[in-house]
């Protein structure tokens, strides 16, 4: 395996990247995203699967990615095709989703922008905050303050009226970023060692206050304990699943980018671990900071005599956090400082995660094109600020959420998630990265990483694909016409988006590259001498899944898709995708190749079983839908945390506890030692 000698621009230490990626992985979306997906989607039940995803995508995808940048040296586009040249669309894939990121992201900042600015008033002329106020009355001012005050709000996807004063912020917000990465990573280094560990400081003091409200705990039930009919839903997954992508930034060449700036002798499985913690770790103790509120809220409105629990004491959706935490901050001595400290804190927090986007869209930009970033910059900040002009309108939030919502759902990075794994498993050698990762890393990876990169998390993702898909289109209201033949437009238009998002991605891939003299390095170099081996198991394979897809095919069309014949496609599926899987891992080697066929076979065997297993859990939710509407009537006492909200939060203090408190240990006793560690099995 050849490696790239030369050096680029480096974060100048490891603590610098492990901040620059901890800030850009931990982000609006721990303490935004995650509540409010979280409230929205099935409360306690959601963490299941939030935590399934963290822990058997996230990191070894996050690993994946460090391995990838670090070992090409290149952003995102450049680093695919490095790997093979017919993949660079991929990396693009990802780096036009993040565009339409920091369409959105920087609203959000500027909601914050605006809320640290009504602090300040609130401090300069000794008023109380704006939304303010005793018992109930807080609960109502925090609500119609955020949504009918600040932002005029229209409940549909009218677009309403143009919100200078938000617009004002905005541009704020995109001169802040600008200032932050104009100089390049050397700086977002620097400046990362404040940005992220401040906010971490004031979440704890609104945790505690969350907590001793009265009332807390009526929330922290609904956080905690998990309602299992949602399982059975697959928006509770594919949310859960979406989230852990966007809150690590996986997907979108951001991490690919950042690795490729790391010092060659870098480690990499230990920093994506400690990374991966340390978000899931912000997260869950935002979560316990807006529920404990949420609880405290509905326990003022109780008391008034109205009879709301806390599923509902704030509407659903991206404006919890705006609701939530001011009520919270209004609730503490000195609150308007308290307020500033807080809005600060969390404009901190994202505006690394903003700018991680924005570095490696520039990346790919100018890795590509040779052109300068002092022009790239200014006109992708432009381009960006202009295109968000949409969400600074009456209606904005309800845009905001829509793609929000398509970017991070099915449509977007979960199918992107997919295809990066299965085109670097499948079309290229991923035990390369795993060495690469392992040559330099505290800890090393066993060769179950191959398999999960090339096989599970593969399928598990096609299978939540193939799921959503079908509840999509199945549901009665319609997905892009309602019933009555009406256009739903912001998914019409979300799915634009994420429909045209490979069409540009391939329109660039296929641009000229002056800046390609050095192109594929890493690629094996098939050459003559080369043997292709594993034909004839490559060829049962093959035969083997094209069965299993026709009997699928055939099965749906028939909408006989269950029972014995179910099975035996599943079967045929599984063993296709298993030869070829070790075809693959047998012959792929300096001088032998394996066939081509065992390539396409793996392709077409995940597709298959990714069907099957998603026919049964179609079935499975449609027989416990009825069984789900028992579960949820019979409640819970309000303010008991049943067995097993105490399992869920031991369990998660454990893993994160415990987990950061061993890749520590082994970070310091790999220190300084050159000595090879033991695979981990
Ligand atoms: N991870 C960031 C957050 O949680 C957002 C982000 C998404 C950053 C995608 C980069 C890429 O807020």
């Amino acid at each position: 395996m050849e490696l790239l000698e030369e050096q680029r621009e480096t974060w100048g230490t490891r603590g610098g990247f492990v901040l620059a990626a901890v800030g850009s992985a931990v982000g609006l979306g721990n303490l935004w995203g995650f509540p409010y997906k979280l409230y929205s989607y099935g409360g306690g039940a959601f963490l299941i699967p939030y935590i399934i995803a963290m822990f058997c995508i996230g990191v070894p995808m996050l690993i994946l990615e460090f391995s990838l940048g670090h070992f090409t040296q290149r952003a995102a586009p450049n680093a695919f095709a490095r790997c093979n040249k017919k993949l660079e669309f991929v990396g693009w894939w990802g780096v036009i989703l993040g565009f339409v990121i920091i369409t959105y992201y920087p609203t959000i900042l500027a909601y914050c922008l605006s809320f640290m600015w009504y602090s300040i008033e609130s401090i300069v002329r000794d008023t109380p905050l704006p939304w303010a106020g005793e018992g109930v009355e807080g609960v109502e001012n925090a609500k119609n303050f955020f949504y009918d005050t600040y932002l005029g709000y229209h409940k549909d996807s009218a677009l309403g009226g143009f919100q200078w004063h938000i617009f004002g912020m905005l541009l704020g917000a995109w001169v802040l970023m600008y200032f932050c990465i104009f100089r390049g990573v050397k700086l977002v280094g620097k400046i990362v060692w404040i940005t992220v560990p401040l906010p971490f400081l004031v979440l704890v003091v609104l945790t505690v206050r969350g907590l001793t409200l009265p009332g807390s705990m009526e929330g922290l039930v609904y956080y905690l304990d998990p309602t299992w009919s949602e399982l059975a839903k697959p928006t509770t997954w594919r949310f859960a699943f979406g989230q852990v992508f966007f809150s690590l930034s996986l997907a979108f060449g951001v991490m690919v980018t950042y690795a490729s700036f790391l010092h060659r002798k870098s480690d990499i499985n230990n920093n994506a671990s400690i990374i991966a913690l340390s978000d899931f770790a912000t997260s869950f103790i935002g979560g316990l900071a807006i529920f404990a509120t949420l609880g405290g809220m509905a326990y003022a409105s109780q008391q008034a005599g109205s009879s709301i629990g806390v599923g509902d004491v704030v509407a659903k959706g991206p404006g919890l956090a705006f609701v939530a935490f001011p009520y919270a901050l209004a609730q503490l001595p000195g609150a308007a400082w308290w307020s500033l400290i807080f809005f600060f804190m969390l404009i901190t927090l994202g505006i690394d995660s903003a700018f991680s986007i924005t570095e490696s869209v520039l990346a790919g930009i100018v890795d590509k094109t040779g052109w300068k970033r002092g022009i790239v910059l200014p006109v992708m900040s432009l381009v960006g600020l202009g295109s968000g002009l949409v969400f600074v309108t009456q209606g904005g939030l309800n845009w905001l959420g829509t793609v929000d919502d398509f970017i991070n759902g099915t449509w977007g990075i979960a199918f992107l998630g997919l295809l990066e794994c299965v085109v670097l498993g499948w079309f290229y050698r991923v035990e390369n990265l795993r060495q690469h990762a392992n040559e330099r890393s505290d800890w090393r990876l066993g060769k179950w990483w191959n398999f999960s990169i090339r096989v599970f998390i593969p399928v598990v993702l096609g299978t939540l694909f193939i799921w959503s898909l079908f509840d999509d289109f199945s549901n009665a209201d319609g997905f892009i016409r309602t019933p009555e033949g009406e256009w739903i437009l912001p998914n019409c238009v979300g799915l634009m988006i994420v429909g045209i998002a490979p069409v540009i991605a391939i329109f660039m891939s296929l641009m000229k590259n002056p800046n390609r003299q050095d192109s594929i390095v890493c690629e094996k170099t098939v050459s003559d001498k080369c043997t292709t081996q594993g034909r004839s198991a490559s060829g049962v394979a093959f035969a083997v899944s094209v069965v299993s897809g026709v009997m699928i095919v055939w099965l749906a069309a028939a909408g006989m898709l269950e029972g014995l014949l179910l099975y035996a496609a599943f079967a045929l599926g599984m063993s296709g995708l298993l030869v070829s899987n070790y075809v693959l891992n047998r012959y792929d080697h300096e001088l032998v190749t394996p066939s081509k066929l065992a390539r396409c076979a793996g392709i077409i065997a995940t597709a298959d079983v990714s069907a099957c297993i998603a026919a049964v859990l179609i079935r499975l939710a449609d027989s416990s839908a009825g069984a789900g509407v028992e579960e949820a009537a019979k409640s819970i006492p309000a303010d008991k945390l049943g067995a097993v909200s105490y399992v869920i939060l031991g369990v998660v203090t454990l893993v994160v506890f415990g987990g950061l408190g061993w890749c520590f240990y082994r970070a310091i006793a790999a220190f300084g030692s050159d000595e090879p560690v033991e695979e981990m099995k």
